[in-house]
């Protein structure tokens, strides 16, 4: 976004703002692809950032969708089914019957228990839909089945294929362990992990794996400072993947490393004060607006910058920057040098387009959600949401 975007967004909207850049998405995932092999499926999660998802339809193949309402979301985003993943640790009748009745089952549906897999099941054979199931093994955590579990629930698939009429079929290993992943060590235990489960189902139940769908956490650098070779992990990886004794269809599952790059967070300086010789800026945003994973008690500085647009440096005033909450914790970064900080400055958080607009305390204090806009590759805007009021959902008074 060059300083005519920032200066004619500014214009346009008010602060708190969030702008998701189509060019900054479009060349991440072309990024990836150009990094991965080329057999490698991208699958976007869409709850690392649900505004986006119909902007990368054409240009990922698949949605890890992990909850009704991130359904709901897709279906009305117009995304076609066959591209879905039904994810979730929770599923639920409902929402099944939801997805089997709207004909949303024609991609993947995970299966994180038995008893899901025998909901699945149940619900297939009802409504006479065939659907492709794929187990979740566990990481060692509440998600997924461990081994033995998977195992079975594969052979159970394998009884249903010698039928005509089979509810399910067998699609695969669904497997994700964790997010913000640094380390290639893990990348390549996981891996060698799942090659032996590959064997073991193949010599348990007679049965090839079709694909794995791995989640591989790739990192996103949010702070300064922060050093991380990201050409070198992603070549790495590549020869990890490669380097399988199972050349099977492989997914990549991944949300912040798809969507983090592609969004800024707008907020502006409402206040300033200087309490016992410290600097405060109270911003218009907060900690129920914006979150960075490995943010700690504000210490570590994001990648930001301010507007009217000037370089500080480390003899420039140092100002911890304060959300708009009544908490103690609404500390966004502790000393950032700032040159000529003023009521009015706007400060825009970088690198901010997955979960960071999710995971916030949104309805404490009863403050107002703010906008989200789109902004095309000429510049143009698209406002997503509009500031949104909560205190409606905090007031407990209906048809008010
Ligand atoms: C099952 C599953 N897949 C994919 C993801 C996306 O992870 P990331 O944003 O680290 O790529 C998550 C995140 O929680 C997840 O739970």
């Amino acid at each position: 976004m060059d300083r005519t975007m920032i200066q004619s967004l500014l214009e346009q909207y008010r602060t708190p703002l969030y702008v998701f850049e189509e060019s900054l998405l479009e060349e991440r995932v072309s990024l990836l692809r150009r990094s991965l092999p080329k057999s490698v499926r991208l699958c976007f999660a869409v709850k690392a950032n649900p505004f986006v998802g119909r902007f990368l339809n054409d240009i990922v193949d698949r949605f890890e969708i992990c909850s009704p309402g991130e359904m709901y979301i897709c279906e009305k985003q117009g995304l076609p089914a066959e591209k879905y993943v039904l994810s979730g640790v929770h599923k639920d009748e409902p929402s099944m019957r939801y997805a089997f009745e709207h004909g949303l089952c024609g991609g993947i549906l995970t299966a994180e228990s038995m008893n899901q897999f025998e909901l699945i099941v149940s619900l297939a054979s009802e409504y006479g839909q065939k659907v492709r199931v794929m187990p979740r093994l566990t990481n060692g955590s509440q998600f997924g089945m461990d081994e033995d579990e998977t195992i079975s629930l594969i052979r159970r698939c394998r009884e249903f294929k010698e039928s005509k009429d089979a509810p399910v079929t067998f699609a695969g290993v669904h497997f994700f362990s964790g997010t913000q992943k640094t380390s290639l060590k893990k990348h390549r235990r996981e891996l060698a992990m799942l090659d032996d489960f590959i064997d073991r189902i193949r010599e348990e139940t007679g049965l090839e794996v079709p694909e794995l769908e791995y989640g591989p956490g790739f990192p996103a650098i949010y702070f300064e400072g922060e050093e991380f070779d990201e050409a070198s992990y992603l070549e790495e990886f590549s020869t990890l993947l490669a380097g399988m004794r199972n050349h099977i269809p492989v997914t990549l599952e991944m949300g912040r490393g798809i969507a983090a790059s592609c969004g800024s967070f707008f907020s502006r300086v409402a206040d300033i004060k200087h309490n016992h010789g410290e600097n405060y800026a109270i911003l218009d945003a907060g900690i129920h607006h914006i979150t960075y994973f490995g943010q700690f008690m504000a210490m570590k500085h994001p990648i930001c910058e301010i507007w009217p647009s000037r370089k500080s440096s480390e003899d420039d005033p140092v100002w911890n920057l304060c959300g708009s909450l009544c908490t103690f914790n609404d500390l966004l970064v502790k000393k950032l040098p700032v040159r000529d900080l003023k009521t009015g400055d706007v400060m825009i958080f970088k690198n901010a387009g997955a979960y960071c607009m999710t995971e916030g305390i949104s309805l404490f204090l009863s403050r107002d959600l703010p906008a989200v806009v789109w902004m095309k590759k000429n510049g143009e805007t698209q406002l997503l949401r509009q500031a949104e009021p909560v205190w409606r959902l905090n007031a407990g008074i209906q048809n008010y």
